[in-house]
């Protein structure tokens, strides 16, 4: 039987998405974006806007919009209105037996996930990163490509985790927080704002 997913997104992140998907089993998927200006992408139509997003309501929904405020705010649109958004894994993610991982959630190639910890929903865990035992990630939070999150270490909703960055452990990580690409964390940071260096420091409010 045809497995159906619509996507929200034409963009490289759907890109991505969309291959998980695939391996997922969905074999019946389609597009709606606002901005694009093909009708087809990665193989499959681009169905219309996301404001016709209703006609498809009884379908599995991902919202695959790499800005994170853009796809928190749909993701809670879609949610209130009912639809089924589905958590992604794509099959070479390590992730434990209790994990628990929220609605929305795309976890990419290579991704490992260890024990005990709690990923949000809308979350984007990137290729080849890692979150190790015990953490707690919020909502709508992006761990970029090749990060690395020792173990019980809490990061609050809306946190973008750089590309290569690590996070030592036991540490906590306020909401919005930005931490640049490569940046060491060795102390919890209390204030959101942006973070980088080794150690990272902070040289902006959010
Ligand atoms: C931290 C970051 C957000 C800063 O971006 P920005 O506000 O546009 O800042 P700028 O690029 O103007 O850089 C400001 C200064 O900080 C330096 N800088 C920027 N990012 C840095 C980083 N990650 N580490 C060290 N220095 C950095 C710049 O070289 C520049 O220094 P200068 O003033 O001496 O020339 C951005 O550089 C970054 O690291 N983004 C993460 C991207 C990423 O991880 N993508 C992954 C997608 S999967």
């Amino acid at each position: 039987m045809s497995k159906k997913l619509i996507i929200i997104g034409c963009g490289g992140h759907a890109k991505a998405v969309t291959d998980i998907a695939i391996k997922c089993g969905y074999d019946n998927i389609g597009y709606l974006d606002d901005a694009s200006s093909v009708d087809n992408f990665m193989g499959f139509p681009v169905l219309g806007k996301i404001n016709d997003a209703s006609k498809y309501s009884s379908e599995d929904f991902v919202v695959a919009i790499g800005d994170a405020k853009i796809r928190q705010k749909l993701h809670i649109e879609f949610s209130q209105k009912g639809f089924n958004i589905v958590t992604l894994i794509h099959p070479s993610a390590v992730v434990a037996s209790d994990v628990t991982i929220g609605d929305g959630t795309v976890v990419m190639a290579g991704a490992v996930v260890n024990p005990s910890t709690k990923i949000g929903k809308g979350c984007i865990i990137n290729t080849c990163s890692s979150v190790d035992h015990d953490c707690v990630i919020g909502d709508f939070s992006h761990i970029s490509v090749g990060a690395h999150i020792a173990g019980t270490v809490k990061i609050g909703n809306n946190a973008w985790i750089g590309i290569g960055a690590t996070v030592s452990n036991n540490i906590d990580i306020v909401a919005d927080c930005l931490i640049g690409a490569g940046a060491v964390v060795v102390k919890s940071l209390l204030e959101s704002g942006t973070y980088i260096g080794i150690p990272a420091k902070k040289i902006k409010q959010s």
